[in-house]
């Protein structure tokens, strides 16, 4: 059996010690894209030092807490920064944070990131729901023994990203007056950026965007049967689209730049996910 649903499940009893709220819904936020959790209310601050087995980042713009509290009338448990492959973990060290969110009550986990964009019709700054996405990090965080605790051995992933989920925060967008476009992400090990040839082959193979996170996350969400909302912000084009190189402070700047946009949208969209899960059964 694997060990992680019991660490997850006495990382879950530490992070519940430090908060009277019972949030239904994670957050995930990536790079530059943390403020949003400054944003909540009788918030509960946990450095991920505080929780046993949790894994912390390293990378920069990534704080490394959780933020328990609340964003209008909805609680939410939200990861300031993650880990990532690139950084050295094992994608069951990357999944550990979804594993104790679900051990925590938690139903739905929405995660942004920050991405390249590959599809032309995107520019720098655009948000892109996630509708699908391709595992190229040649890692999975269920390898091993499969604990039946969690979920299946062969999970289901045709619906890995919540088509209702996209429906609302489509419509939430479109009353914001916000562009919003569907894609399909294509997750890397990195941390080096990919080559030119390296986008027109994901380009071929059907992907919008690339990132070098998420897809873990999401794999071990469905595990354990929990939904899933996921939003890039294209912090820059891909590779060779546009004649210049890629530098992680131009990620940092457009996450920067989205971050009003991003968040308002998040907060319309909480709500909406909020009835849903409340309609879930346990
Ligand atoms: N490639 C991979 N990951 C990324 C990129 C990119 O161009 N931009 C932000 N994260």
């Amino acid at each position: 059996m694997n060990p992680d649903f019991t660490s997850a499940e006495y990382a879950a009893q530490l992070v519940l010690s430090r908060t009277s709220l019972r949030p239904h819904i994670a957050l995930v936020l990536g790079s530059g894209l943390g403020g949003f959790a400054d944003s909540l209310t009788d918030a509960a601050h946990i450095p991920y030092a505080d929780i046993p087995s949790f894994p912390r980042s390293t990378a920069i713009g990534h704080a490394g807490r959780m933020v328990i509290g609340k964003a209008g009338n909805v609680a939410v448990a939200a990861m300031q920064g993650r880990v990532h492959l690139y950084e050295g973990y094992s994608a069951q060290e990357v999944a550990f944070p979804v594993r104790v969110f679900r051990r925590m009550g938690i139903r739905a986990v929405i995660l942004t990131n920050a991405a390249g964009g590959i599809n032309l019709n995107y520019s720098q700054g655009a948000l892109v729901l996630i509708r699908d996405h391709i595992n190229l990090q040649g890692q999975n965080p269920l390898v091993g023994p499969n604990d039946d605790r969690c979920g299946v051995r062969f999970p289901d992933m045709t619906q890995a990203y919540a088509k209702p989920y996209r429906e609302m925060a489509r419509e939430e967008a479109g009353k914001l007056g916000m562009t919003l476009h569907e894609g399909v992400y294509a997750g890397l090990l990195g941390p080096s950026y990919e080559t030119p040839a390296e986008i027109e082959y994901l380009r071929r193979i059907g992907a919008d965007l690339v990132g070098m996170s998420t897809v873990a996350e999401v794999i071990a969400a469905r595990h354990m049967g929990m939904k899933v909302l996921a939003i890039s912000c294209v912090t820059n084009m891909a590779a060779g689209i546009l004649d210049q190189s890629l530098s992680h402070d131009e990620v940092m700047e457009t996450g920067e730049r989205v971050k009003t946009t991003f968040e308002a949208l998040l907060r319309a969209v909480l709500p909406r996910v909020s009835q849903d899960v409340a309609q879930q059964p346990t």
